[in-house]
């Protein structure tokens, strides 16, 4: 009981969560965002539907959640941020360094989640106003590069919503974070809700159903299976910290890896939901379904406005996309902010105007990629695909890699089944057990066997 006495040492001042249903509403407040709602729908209608989610869910399984289980074990244990945790389970070692490679990761995937979000957010006024009321693509395509391809507008919106969720962070964990995202997840639910029904009651619809649930596993590659590890850390927020930052706020006697697997599964079902919003609809009007990054701007507008009463749907369907990706947002934040406080000893206002302020310089080079930084390219990308490449097919899942390997190799299958088990309370010893057999080998060969293939090594 005794290992690692200064673990259990709590500073009487730190915030957390206060309730059960709190926890959970800001666990899936972080996991739910454009993630479900734009990255997907999108990435599924790309890499063929059905067998991309089967894959994608073996990934869940497999990979994000058992990551999600060991940060959320690593950050209650030492109620620290995502640096200090490690610092604090080893002291004077480099594992620390998966905290820092977190806190760059959330500000590179801030510089461009912000800036679709800043999107998704004017595409309320512009579904309101009537300018996407057209069937025609053409004209959709107009209105969106409109949107993004002028320099003041986009920047407008994206620090707006920095603007708005630094003040959430600045409110506090219980006061900010909770309260928020205990009043959005339920809107957000009922909104999506109204949209399935809509998309599933046209006539035509069970092909979209058809292209989500009959797989055809011919699509499959090792890209395939790599966009899908990816996005099944995007998913659930693991992998660089914001899930170990969460977990420090934990109370003691939450039961961690049920809360893991609630979430999970509710994540799950809001994109299977976002999946029914859209498949049945843009199935039911022809339209197709693998254009990528742009399905969520240019295709979902032509088939909400084929439809009876599609400018409302169109309304509330943006409306609902903002909201998810406020709670995601405010998650992110949270990392640099908690470092920043803890490490450096920042009050809370200080770190939060500091991390959006330059979330607002770096996430500009994102936004302005489509403008006039269209042709400044790294590597052959833009600023904004190198900031979703880099945290998505390296960042996440390396961070994800050396978090297993910590937890399962050097601090030990005893620590996880004292700690995962609330100190004996919870009778949770053979679950413990295999979720100890899981991060020790399956996650880490996996992330390692889906990196190789991934960059074409075999
Ligand atoms: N999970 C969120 C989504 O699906 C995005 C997100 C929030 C995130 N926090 C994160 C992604 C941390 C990676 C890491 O939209």
């Amino acid at each position: 009981m005794n290992s690692n006495s200064s673990s259990q040492t709590k500073p009487p001042s730190r915030e957390g969560f206060s309730t059960n249903l709190g926890v959970i509403a800001a666990t899936l407040g972080s996991a739910v965002g454009l993630g479900n709602i734009w990255k997907f729908p999108y990435m599924t209608g790309e890499n063929g539907g059905a067998a991309f989610i089967f894959v994608y869910l073996i990934c869940v399984f497999l990979c994000g959640l058992p990551v999600m289980i060991s940060e959320l074990i690593i950050g209650r244990t030492t109620h620290a941020n995502a640096v200090g945790a490690f610092k604090k389970l080893a002291p004077k070692q480099p594992w620390y360094m998966i905290g820092v490679s977190g806190a760059l990761c959330a500000f590179l995937i801030m510089a461009y989640y912000s800036c679709v979000s800043g999107w998704v957010f004017s595409y309320i006024f512009k579904a309101a106003s009537g300018a996407l009321t057209t069937t025609d693509p053409t004209k959709t395509t107009e209105v969106f590069t409109q949107a993004t391809s002028t320099i003041w507008s986009p920047l407008f919106w994206q620090w707006l919503i920095l603007f708005l969720t630094g003040s959430i962070i600045v409110m506090g964990v219980s006061k900010g974070i909770e309260r928020i995202t205990k009043t959005l997840m339920p809107i957000l639910f009922v909104l999506l809700l109204i949209c399935d029904i809509r998309a599933l009651t046209l006539p035509g619809a069970s092909e979209g159903l058809k292209f989500l649930f009959n797989p055809d596993f011919s699509k499959i590659t090792g890209g395939v299976i790599l966009a899908a590890l990816g996005l099944s850390f995007f998913k659930l927020s693991v992998g660089m910290g914001t899930m170990t930052t969460y977990g420090s706020y934990f109370r003691d006697d939450q039961n961690i890896p049920s809360t893991a697997f609630k979430v999970m599964i509710s994540d799950t079902v809001v994109s299977m939901m976002a999946g029914m919003a859209i498949f049945p609809a843009v199935f039911a009007y022809g339209v197709k379904a693998d254009v990528g990054p742009s399905l969520l701007f240019i295709t979902i507008p032509t088939v909400f406005s084929s439809m009876p009463l599609g400018t409302f749907f169109m309304i509330l369907f943006f409306l609902l996309s903002s909201l998810a990706t406020v709670g995601a947002m405010i998650s992110l934040i949270e990392v640099p902010v908690a470092y920043l406080s803890e490490e450096l000893k920042l009050t809370r206002t200080k770190a939060a105007i500091l991390t959006v302020v330059a979330i607002a310089l770096v996430g500009s080079t994102a936004t302005l990629s489509s403008s006039v930084l269209k042709d400044t390219l790294i590597a052959g990308r833009n600023f904004f695909d190198t900031y979703s490449f880099l945290t998505d097919n390296i960042l996440m899942p390396v961070g994800g890699l050396f978090i297993t390997i910590f937890i399962a190799w050097k601090w030990g299958k005893e620590n996880i089944l004292e700690k995962g088990s609330n100190y004996g309370q919870l009778d949770n010893t053979s679950l413990l057990t295999n979720f100890y057999h899981i991060v020790k080998f399956v996650t880490p060969i996996a992330i390692i066997l889906v990196l190789l293939s991934g960059f074409g090594v075999f």
